[in-house]
């Protein structure tokens, strides 16, 4: 594997494709001390990316809940995406924009006279969970807790939020798991690292509210597909003791798509019809 600074191309950077090794900042940027960063992670197949302008909201929304507005709109953001993937020469790719405030006159907590940048680059990405994508993931509880909407900005895209899923992810990988599922604040099921979750029981579906996790462009989607199904889908708070009577489970996430779940902590989960069939749905969706 080639890192990831290190490789042919171009990124978009501040209104400008600039060759892939010069897509670089400064180490006195903000963001890189204080968390001033969100970002958006898209997926483009067949040469249309999937919800696309409503990725380019989100990104914008989340600048906004951090003070940081973006100096860019939607459309702008949208014609530097596909400026990207032409340059690049992609059809199939994932995506990765984000902004941040660089270097500039502050150096304190406070930044509002450093400049927001914003920066798109593509490459090709396969299935997020590898050969779990078929099989069903092995999920770890995380140790750590998804905050409260008073503590930080829980429904923003924001780089600050991940700090512990990075920290989970790493132990969740050193006991031969894929991923960590969170709890919340509460104690309430909350959502992966970098995916939300679905519950099956008796034919019907289950996933945790938004109010403390992100609401996922994947979620959202896949709700709406299974209630076109005729699938009645809860959207509730979901007690971790509860997972001991779901029948299947799965993730979703732009990177993740629908990834099926065998196994959370000392809990299992079949990989059933309905999450295969949610799977090949969504599969077809995002390349109709
Ligand atoms: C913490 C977290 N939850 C959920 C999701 C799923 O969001 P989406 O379906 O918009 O990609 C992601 C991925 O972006 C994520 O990082």
């Amino acid at each position: 594997m080639t890192a990831y600074d290190n490789r042919d191309g171009f990124i978009w950077m501040d209104g400008a494709l600039a060759p892939w090794r010069d897509a670089t900042t400064h180490v006195l940027s903000h963001a890189l001390h204080y968390a001033s960063s969100v970002f958006e992670g898209e997926r483009c197949y067949n040469g249309k990316i999937f919800k696309s302008r409503e990725h380019s909201k989100r990104l914008l929304e989340s600048g906004r809940q951090l003070d940081m507005p973006i100096p860019w709109s939607v459309d702008q953001i949208e014609e530097a995406k596909a400026a990207v993937l032409k340059a690049n020469n992609l059809n199939e790719a994932y995506l990765r924009a984000v902004a941040w405030r660089g270097a500039g006159e502050d150096m304190g907590v406070a930044s509002r006279r450093n400049p927001v940048r914003l920066a798109i680059a593509a490459w090709e990405w396969g299935a997020y969970y590898g050969d779990a994508k078929m099989q069903g993931a092995k999920l770890d509880i995380a140790k750590w807790k998804r905050p409260s909407p008073d503590t930080i900005p829980t429904s923003a895209k924001a780089a600050g939020l991940y700090m512990i899923c990075t920290m989970s992810k790493h132990a969740a990988e050193a006991k031969g798991c894929s991923d960590a599922l969170f709890f919340d604040y509460r104690g309430y099921v909350a959502e992966a690292t970098g995916a939300n979750v679905f519950f099956v029981k008796d034919g019907e579906v289950h996933t945790p509210i938004p109010d403390a996790i992100l609401n996922g462009i994947t979620r959202q989607t896949v709700i709406q597909m299974l209630k076109d199904m005729g699938i009645t889908v809860h959207e509730r708070h979901i007690m971790p003791e509860e997972l001991a009577g779901f029948q299947q489970c799965w993730l979703t996430g732009t990177a993740a798509e629908v990834t099926p779940v065998g196994q959370i902590g000392d809990w299992h989960f079949q990989v059933g019809q309905l999450t295969r069939d949610v799977a090949a749905a969504y599969e077809k969706l995002v390349r109709s």
